[in-house]
């Protein structure tokens, strides 16, 4: 399936599942690597990161858990840049390692947000991983430890991203068509 129509927008295939698995390879590598000896735990931030998530920890070679959070800040296809807290986030994470894993940053506002929310915490180190990231619309200063695929601004779907609910199940990356191509 090269081409797909979710609700009143079409999108092409960008980046094909191979791509994508290969990627989450070298993260996985990376971050084995760097939690040796260690039992990080990992915060998935819901509902986009269930998918890389997935398919970064079975390739992990570590010792590790996982737990999810969820939080809401996007809206069509631009972000609002308005995050609510952590919902339904009772984990403690004091002296634990923590990686937060997003499916995608792009203005950065959400990861910032709950990368001080986790912070309050106190946890040992918080590191983020995230599939997706778009430089040319990131705001925020915070480094990205680890990413997968940088993108250019484009909208984009699949691989856990959606467009209102649709597309999550895509495997690869779709990327948005404008209007009338
Ligand atoms: P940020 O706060 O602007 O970095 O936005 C982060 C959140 O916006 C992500 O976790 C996604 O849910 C959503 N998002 C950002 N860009 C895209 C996109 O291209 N497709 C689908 N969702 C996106």
């Amino acid at each position: 399936m090269s081409r797909v129509h979710l609700h009143d927008l079409d999108f092409e295939l960008f980046i094909p599942e191979a791509e994508v698995n290969e990627a989450v390879t070298r993260v996985a590598a990376e971050l084995s690597a760097k939690y040796a000896g260690k039992r990080p735990l990992f915060v998935g931030v819901l509902n986009g990161s269930f998918f890389f998530a997935a398919e970064l920890l079975k390739r992990l070679t570590i010792e590790c858990e996982i737990t999810f959070v969820k939080v809401a800040s996007y809206h069509g296809t631009s972000s609002t840049g308005k995050v609510t807290d952590l919902i339904g986030f009772n984990e403690r994470i004091e002296g634990r390692d923590v990686v937060i894993l997003e499916d995608i940053v792009d203005t950065g506002n959400t990861i910032v947000h709950i990368l001080d929310l986790l912070r309050d915490r106190h946890p040992a180190s918080i590191s983020i991983a995230t599939l997706l990231f778009k430089p040319d619309a990131y705001k925020q200063h915070v480094a990205i430890d680890h990413v997968a695929i940088r993108i250019p601004n484009d909208f984009v779907v699949g691989s856990g991203l959606d467009h209102n609910g649709l597309g999550r199940n895509l495997p690869g990356i779709y990327r948005i068509i404008p209007n009338g191509q």
